[in-house]
C-alpha cells in the first residue's frame, strides 16, 4: 500500500531551532529607531518586549536550544504530520509527487503556536504579566491566547474589525482560553481614536492593530508586547517545522525541487522553508516561492524599503518589502495576509535570490482550497489556499513540462472557522480586488521621506 502520512515519534522532535542569521549570504540592515533614525539597541526594545526575547531576535548563533518547557507544550501537537497529496495529484494528471505538512493540527489550528507558546515562556521567565498583541484572522489571537493560559498570563488581542466582524468563532476561541479581544481599530488606545476620528468606518489594518497593541504594552502594568510574525525570532521559532520537514522528506526518500508557502509577515513559509534555504545557500538547487495576495502585493510590488511594522510610526523602521505602512489592503478573507510589510529576513533573501514571490488573486485562491477539500479532504484556512493555488499552478506546469518535481508546501491552517468565506466563495459573492494602484502610491508616497536602506530597490508600481 501507498504511504500517505509520514509520522515522526516524538523522541524526533528537534530539540533546538534553526537561525538563518547564521548563514544568510548579505549581512541583515539594522531596524532604525523611529525618532532617531539611528540603529535601535536592545534597551530601546525592552519597553515592548523581554530582554530574553530580544537576545534572541538578535543572536548569530546558529542553532538555539528550546527549552524544556517548551518542547513539553510542543508534544501536544507536534511533530506533526507530513502527507503524500496522492489525490490531488491524480485530480491534476501531474506527474509530480506533492507533500504537504499538516500545521493545522495543532490546537489553535494552525502554525502560530509553534512560535505562541516560547513568547509567552520566554515573557513569563522574565516576569511579565500581561501581553497585548494585534490579530488578522484570529489565527494568531487564539494561539497566543492559549499560550498565556498555558503560563497564567493575562492576554489582551486587538483584532482586525473587519475579521472580527467575519469571524467571531475566533473570537469565542480567545475568550474559552482567557483572553480579552477587541475589535480594533478601538476606542481603548490614542492610536485607534486617531484612525476612528479619520474614519469612523476603518475595516481595520494589521498595521493598526499593532499600533493599538504596542501603545497598550508601553502604557499598561508589566506588559509586554507579543508580534506573531515579521521579527528574526518568530521566524526563528517557526523553523521547528523545517527541521522536522528535513527528517520527513528522509524517510519518504525525496527531496523537494520546489518548496511553496503563504505569506502574511512571513512566518509560516519561514519555519517551513528556512532549514532548505541553508542547504540552497550550500549548493542544492530548490524553487522556494513565498505566495501573497495580488491585493496586497508587498513582495512581487513593494521597494525594498525603511518602513515602520505599524500604522501611527511607534515601532522601528525595519528594512524590508513594504506597500507603506498605511497601505490598507482590500478586505480580503485571508485575514492573515493583509499586511503591508514583509519579514526583513524574507525580504533580504528575496534580494538575494534565494526566494522568488508570486501573487494569486482572491478567487483562484478559493477554487484551490475546493479542489485540495474535494481531493485530500482538508479544508485549509483561506491564507493557506493562496498556497495550495501556487502547488496546483506548479503541478500542472511539471505535467505540461512532462517533469516528475517533487513539490513540498506547508498547510499553514485549517479553515474550519472560516467556513463564512467559503459560504461567501460557493454562493459566487466573492471576487476579485482590483489592485489598489492609487492606495499603494499614497501609501508608498508616506515613506519617500523616511532612511533609505544601502541596499534600496524600488517597487514595481
Ligand atoms: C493559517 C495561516 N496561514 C498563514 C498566515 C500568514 O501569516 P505568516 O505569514 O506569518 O505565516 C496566517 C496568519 O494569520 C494564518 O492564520
Amino acid at each position: 500500500m501507498e504511504v500517505k502520512k509520514i509520522f515522526l515519534p516524538e523522541s524526533e522532535l528537534p530539540r533546538q531551532w534553526y537561525n538563518i542569521l547564521a548563514d544568510m549570504p548579505t549581512p541583515m540592515e539594522p531596524p532604525l529607531h523611529p525618532g532617531t533614525g539611528k540603529p535601535v539597541g536592545p534597551e530601546d526594545l525592552a519597553p515592548i518586549f523581554p530582554m530574553n526575547l530580544i537576545e534572541q531576535e538578535v543572536s548569530p548563533k546558529r542553532f538555539i536550544d528550546i527549552p524544556e518547557e517548551v518542547l513539553k507544550i510542543y508534544t501536544i501537537w507536534r511533530p506533526t504530520p507530513m502527507y503524500r497529496a496522492y489525490n490531488l495529484e491524480k485530480f491534476l494528471k501531474t506527474p509530480a509527487k506533492i507533500y504537504f505538512k499538516n500545521e493545522g493540527v495543532s490546537p489553535a489550528g494552525s502554525h502560530k503556536p509553534n512560535t505562541s507558546v516560547p513568547q509567552a515562556y520566554y515573557n513569563k521567565v522574565a516576569g511579565t504579566k500581561r501581553i497585548t498583541t494585534e490579530t488578522g484572522a484570529g489565527q494568531w489571537g487564539s494561539a497566543l491566547a492559549m499560550a498565556c493560559a498555558f503560563f497564567g498570563l493575562e492576554c489582551k488581542v486587538y483584532m482586525v474589525k473587519i475579521s472580527y466582524n467575519q469571524k467571531p468563532y475566533r473570537r469565542i476561541m480567545m475568550e474559552t482560553w482567557g483572553a480579552n479581544c477587541v475589535a480594533s481599530p478601538s476606542t481603548e488606545t490614542k492610536a485607534g481614536q486617531s484612525i476612528l476620528a479619520q474614519n469612523p468606518d476603518s475595516p481595520g489594518s494589521l498595521g493598526i492593530a499593532i499600533s493599538e497593541a504596542v501603545e497598550s504594552a508601553v502604557t499598561g502594568k508589566d506588559s509586554k508586547y507579543s508580534l506573531g510574525s515579521v521579527l528574526n525570532h518568530v521566524m526563528l521559532h517557526q523553523t521547528v517545522n523545517g527541521l522536522e520537514c528535513q527528517k520527513q522528506m528522509a524517510i519518504a526518500g525525496d527531496y523537494p525541487d520546489v518548496i511553496i508557502g503563504c505569506c502574511g509577515g512571513g512566518s509560516n513559509f519561514a519555519g517551513c522553508a528556512f532549514p532548505f534555504v541553508r542547504d540552497k545557500i550550500n549548493g542544492k538547487k530548490i524553487d522556494i516561492i513565498a505566495v501573497e495576495p495580488l491585493s496586497c502585493p508587498t513582495m512581487t510590488r513593494g521597494p525594498f524599503a525603511y518602513d515602520f511594522g505599524d500604522t501611527v510610526m511607534m515601532t522601528p523602521l525595519l528594512p524590508m518589502h513594504t506597500l507603506g505602512h498605511s497601505f490598507v489592503p482590500a478586505p480580503i478573507h485571508a485575514g492573515g495576509l493583509r499586511y503591508h510589510g514583509m519579514a526583513p529576513t524574507v525580504s533580504q533573501l528575496i534580494l538575494d535570490g534565494l526566494i522568488r514571490a508570486e501573487a494569486v488573486p482572491q478567487l483562484e485562491t478559493f477554487q484551490a482550497g475546493i479542489t485540495f477539500a474535494r481531493t485530500e479532504g482538508f479544508i485549509s484556512a483561506p491564507e493557506t489556499d493562496h498556497a495550495i493555488a501556487m502547488v496546483i499552478r506548479e503541478a500542472i506546469k511539471a505535467r505540461e513540462e512532462g517533469k516528475q518535481k517533487v513539490i513540498l508546501f506547508n498547510w499553514s491552517g485549517h479553515g474550519l472557522v472560516d467556513m463564512a468565506a467559503y459560504d461567501a466563495y460557493l454562493k459566487g459573492k466573492l471576487f476579485d480586488h482590483a489592485l489598489p494602484e492609487e492606495e499603494i502610491h499614497r501609501a508608498l508616497n508616506d515613506i519617500e521621506k523616511l532612511p533609505k536602506p544601502k541596499q534600496y530597490k524600488p517597487g514595481k508600481i
